[in-house]
């Protein structure tokens, strides 16, 4: 894919539904009793894994574009399946599927692709086997076999790493659990299964243990528990929506409407930081949809930077798992302020669908930015006129996203090898990045 150079972004624009509450509204209508319908889900190649995951395991789903209805099966009701379920990229699928699967009354294999069979599963095995699950692994990598337990045990588990997919995973694994199963985490990750838990009917209790640190908090579900159908409306994906709204921030004539995104208070810490840096971002008509706060955003043109900030912005600590999945695209912004950006605090990025701590220094050095590689993190200096340059972003969508963006602010054409990855979250990205810029 070449990418020239942009003046500005215009438009109004409506996106498809948010990826993670995809997963979970599929996986959650699919243990429930009855026919739930799922409106704008995702298309999103990591949601259709889950989606033919679940048809696998034996549910019935009528699949008509964004609107999907599915059959639940019940909370015992999913069968053992034929042959391995592929979840290809899709860390959620396999992550989150591994906590429902855990307590079934069957054996099953989770595969991945190269890039899922080279992640850190462990984080989900320790917790599954103390609850009384049985998951052989390569060395806590997949492909997972799991030997399923209908009745597993509750168990308090803190977690180790900040992770919604892990927080997820034992809140599934909880359903089918004996008892109160606990799970603390001491930063705050995104909190949409707990939303859509509760949505589905079930009682799930959140609140603050009487422990340090002060903004840890806790989910818990009392097993066995069951889910009731219900019908959900996906809002907009704001992982999808930060491309545009950081293209309309950083170009000189800009003016963009993103109507029906999802601004869960656990994903907009990207918008809040765009923000904190003066670019003009607003929201408006925001109303709750499903258990999950939906709104317009608008985004004006590039703001005059008058500051004579000479150090780097920081950003770490608490804050990076709630902007976890937006921080390549964060640092390409960060190569357009002055003073630049710093990173730390993220060695999650490691283990993401490339080490995006990697490929995002090797994208913004071939583009001409002076930057910094540490083991948790990155700092890039700033304002820096980019280059155009040939970006490989090893097979990861968000790293193509986000260099595409880079591409628009730069001198000169910039070509993303192997673009169609990015259909792993976003396969309109490149026709809807036409149909906006000027
Ligand atoms: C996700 C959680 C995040 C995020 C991923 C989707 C989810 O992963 O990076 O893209 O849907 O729960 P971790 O929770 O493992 O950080």
């Amino acid at each position: 894919m070449i990418i020239r150079g942009a003046k500005g972004v215009q438009g109004r624009i409506t996106l498809p539904g948010d990826k993670s509450i995809s997963h979970r509204a599929a996986m959650m209508a699919a243990i429930a009793d009855g026919t739930s319908r799922i409106r704008n889900y995702s298309s999103s190649a990591d949601c259709g894994a889950t989606l033919s995951c679940l048809e696998n395991l034996g549910v019935r789903i009528e699949r008509g574009g964004s609107d999907i209805v599915i059959k639940g099966a019940g909370a015992a009701g999913l069968s053992q399946p034929a042959a391995d379920l592929d979840c290809a990229n899709s860390g959620t699928t396999m992550r989150l599927l591994s906590g429902i699967l855990a307590g079934q009354h069957f054996n099953c294999t989770l595969t991945g692709d190269a890039s899922l069979s080279s992640r850190p599963m462990q984080r989900i095995i320790e917790p599954l086997e103390m609850m009384g699950a049985h998951v052989a692994s390569q060395n806590g990598r997949a492909p997972l076999q799991i030997d399923g337990k209908r009745q597993l045990t509750a168990i308090d588990y803190e977690l180790l790493t900040a992770s919604a997919q892990v927080k997820s995973c034992i809140l599934f694994a909880g359903l089918n659990a004996e008892g109160r199963t606990v799970v603390i985490e001491n930063e705050i990750t995104r909190d949409h299964t707990e939303r859509m838990l509760r949505w589905f009917g079930v009682a799930l209790e959140t609140g603050k243990p009487e422990r340090e640190p002060e903004n840890a908090c806790f989910a818990a579900v009392t097993g066995p528990a069951k889910l009731r159908a219900r019908d959900v409306l996906v809002p907009g994906d704001i992982s999808s929506a930060a491309y545009f709204i950081a293209a309309a921030a950083l170009l000189p004539q800009a003016s963009l409407e993103i109507a029906g995104v999802g601004l869960n208070p656990t994903r907009v810490a990207f918008l809040d930081q765009l923000m904190a840096m003066g670019f003009d971002i607003s929201s408006s008509h925001r109303r709750e949809e499903s258990n999950e706060l939906i709104g317009n955003l608008r985004v004006g043109g590039r703001r005059i930077d008058h500051s004579r900030r000479a150090q780097p912005l920081r950003i770490d600590g608490r804050i990076i798992p709630q902007l976890i999945d937006e921080l390549p695209l964060l640092s390409v912004v960060g190569s357009q302020i002055k003073g630049g950006l710093e990173i730390r605090d993220a060695k999650e990025l490691r283990v993401k669908e490339s080490d995006r701590i990697a490929t995002t220094v090797a994208g913004l050095r071939a583009m001409g930015c002076e930057v910094e590689e540490f083991a948790d993190g990155l700092r890039v200096s700033g304002p820096t006129q980019l280059r155009g340059a040939q970006i490989d972003p090893k097979g990861d969508h968000r790293i193509a996203m986000s260099f595409t963006i880079a591409a628009l602010m730069a001198e000169g054409d910039t070509e993303i090898l192997d673009a169609e990855c990015v259909a792993v979250s976003f396969p309109e990205f490149f026709d809807l990045v036409n149909s906006v810029i000027r």
